[in-house]
């Protein structure tokens, strides 16, 4: 299983339940990889996404644990275990971990590839990705030229797990 996340230097992901930037090429980045593919996610960063609607043309798993909490066009699942369970009708390559903060700290244990995109600022946040840098399980393995949008500056950075996951 992957995960894909855009970080600061803070390793800061969103500020009051919102991205801390919206890039357009990361975005379209994104989607690329993401299509056609299974995206699993926190019910608050589905909340996050356009409409509040599940994303189009992938495969939807959306964590919650209120029993009551459905949404059109989204599998729910109310616990990792249940999540586990349910990913492994699909090759693991193809399923995507998007977010937020709780669901990326559950599931990083079970991750082998993150695709980070790295800006190259310190926003005002609240929610943080852990530190892969300092977390001797993960080696940053590649990292693209430096890419530009107006005057911010990003890399997409290829972390792999040196120690196999759960
Ligand atoms: N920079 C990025 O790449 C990126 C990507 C995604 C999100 N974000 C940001 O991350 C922030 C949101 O993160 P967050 O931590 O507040 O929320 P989150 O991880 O998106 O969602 C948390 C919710 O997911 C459900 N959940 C989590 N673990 C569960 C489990 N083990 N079993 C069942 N349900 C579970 C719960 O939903 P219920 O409350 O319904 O039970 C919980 O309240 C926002 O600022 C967003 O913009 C950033």
């Amino acid at each position: 299983m992957k995960l894909i996340v855009a970080v600061d230097n803070n390793w800061a992901i969103g500020c009051k339940g919102h991205l801390l930037v919206s890039i357009p090429n990361d975005q379209k980045n994104f989607a690329m990889e993401t299509t056609g593919k299974v995206v699993i996610y926190g019910r608050k960063t589905m909340e996050t996404f356009p409409g509040g609607q599940p994303l189009r043309q992938r495969t939807n798993i959306v964590l919650s644990r209120n029993p009551g909490f459905k949404v059109k066009g989204a599998e729910k699942v109310c616990s990792v275990e249940a999540l586990l369970e349910k990913i492994k009708a699909y090759p693991s390559d193809d399923v995507y971990v998007v977010g937020g903060e709780e669901v990326y700290r559950e599931l990083l244990p079970y991750c082998d590839t993150a695709l980070v995109t790295r800006i190259d600022y310190k926003y005002e946040a609240d929610a943080y990705f852990p530190d892969l840098d300092a977390d001797s399980e993960w080696r940053l393995e590649g990292e693209s030229d430096i890419q530009t949008y107006f005057d911010i500056e990003y890399t997409y950075l290829k972390y792999k797990r040196m120690i196999s996951g759960r």
